[in-house]
């Protein structure tokens, strides 16, 4: 078993070992790790620290720990093993790269970098020092994704073999997102994450299951569009707000994904076997129900051939603490893992490998990269744009 450092004891003199824990940024997703933080007793948080000074003190006097003076301070702390990277994307690579020359282990909010290339220096040196390096999300360890998986491992559906994935989060662009705040008020950040872009930072939501599920994706083709960006005229860059992928994975199932937000809210997933099909309603929510629809046989002109749905119950227990937003993360669930591997040894589940591998899904998406053919129009005559008027032939009688 690869040895990644010792813990601590905990302050109270008790044997529970700890791993001591420091954030780097202290903005809106920060409020999501404090608030959850008590569910993970190998965690002891050490303080926080951000740009803004007083939001690491705003952060510390909510949720504890010292607010440090600055990146140095954190990274000369030997209390500190771990570093949770929740700055922009924009200074993930040296916020992370920082940390790991200082020696410490790094959980990253996703994407791990902004580019591939920074991503992989990122892990060879993660890999070449000893440390860990994870990237959010860890909703995998929610008790949707653990009764999803044990129900596709246990074959409640047979052989899996198709997926269908979404993270439509609704059309955002008319949401009242410049209100949004977190528990200590801090503003939703959309000038980073329009132009970040809808699959950067919601792709791994269902990469991360459908990987977990399936295994590595082997081939794929991703396209994009850009369909509201007129409605931020106050930003310079803005991303595609629609991706639609064909994922296929090692164990031969394929997916088609959709991430986006202009659609309607939908953050399904469904896993459709040879003797049914499993589906969550939200992969957003940590409790969201994991349904199973057996397949049956029936009889006479119809379509059906699955069972009513039956809900599977969790095979987790719920997490005591949680934070009261309109959706439910997980988020120190990876953390905490990362902890439990530095002091009792073995791999995080969430392994530098995995989140590369996220990473690089993630930006083929991002990035549209499968074949578009235009197609020449041979008759034009007779397919007009005008084809979709009402025709009055319906109405007559
Ligand atoms: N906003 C969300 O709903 C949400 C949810 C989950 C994950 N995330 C992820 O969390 C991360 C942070 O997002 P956010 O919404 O909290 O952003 P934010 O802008 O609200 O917070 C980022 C904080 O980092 C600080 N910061 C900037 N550069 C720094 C540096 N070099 N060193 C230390 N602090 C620095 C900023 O002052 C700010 O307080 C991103 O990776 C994002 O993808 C966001």
């Amino acid at each position: 078993m690869p040895n990644h450092g010792t813990g601590h004891t905990s302050s109270d003199g008790g044997q529970q070992q700890t791993a001591g824990l420091a954030f780097l940024g202290c903005g809106y997703a920060a409020d999501f790790y404090g608030a959850t933080l008590p569910n993970y007793p190998q965690l002891t948080l050490k303080g926080a620290s951000d740009i803004d000074g007083e939001r690491a003190r705003t952060f510390a006097g909510e949720f504890g720990g010292q607010a440090y003076q600055g990146l140095e301070t954190v990274l000369a702390d030997p209390e500190v093993t771990i570093v949770a990277n929740l700055t922009p994307v924009s200074q993930h690579y040296a916020v992370t790269k920082a940390a790991l020359l200082a020696g410490k282990h790094v959980y990253s909010e996703k994407p791990l970098a902004p580019t591939l290339e920074q991503a992989t220096e990122l892990v060879e040196l993660a890999k070449e020092r000893g440390l860990l390096l994870s990237s959010a999300p860890a909703t995998v360890f929610s008790q949707s994704a653990q009764t999803l998986f044990k129900a596709v491992h246990d074959g409640l559906i047979g052989t899996p073999r198709l997926a269908h994935a979404n993270l439509d989060m609704g059309a955002l662009a008319f949401m009242p997102y410049t209100e949004w705040r977190s528990r200590r008020g801090v503003p939703w950040p959309y000038w980073d994450e329009v132009p970040n872009g809808c699959v950067m930072e919601h792709a791994g939501y269902q990469l991360s299951w459908l990987i977990t599920m399936f295994g590595p994706v082997v081939r794929m083709a991703g396209h994009t569009a850009l369909l509201l960006g007129h409605e931020w005229p106050e930003l310079t860059e803005i991303a595609p707000d629609v991706s639609f992928g064909f994922l296929e994975f090692a164990n031969g199932a394929v997916c088609r994904i959709s991430i986006g937000w202009v659609a309607p809210a939908d953050m399904t997933l469904t896993v459709v076997g040879d003797q049914g099909s499993l589906s969550v309603k939200d992969v957003w929510q940590a409790s969201s129900p994991v349904l199973l629809q057996r397949r049956i046989k029936e009889n006479g002109k119809t379509n059906g051939y699955l069972a009513e749905p039956q809900q599977l119950p969790f095979v987790t227990p719920p997490a005591r603490h949680r934070y009261d937003d309109t959706h439910d993360l997980t988020v120190g669930a990876g953390i905490a893992d990362m902890a439990q591997t530095i002091l009792t040894g073995g791999q995080p589940f969430l392994s530098a490998d995995f989140s590369l591998h996220i990473l690089d899904v993630s930006l083929r998406l991002a990035e549209g990269r499968g074949i578009t053919e235009t197609v020449p129009l041979v008759h034009t005559d007779d397919i007009k744009l005008t084809r979709g008027q009402t025709t009055a032939l319906g109405h007559r009688s």
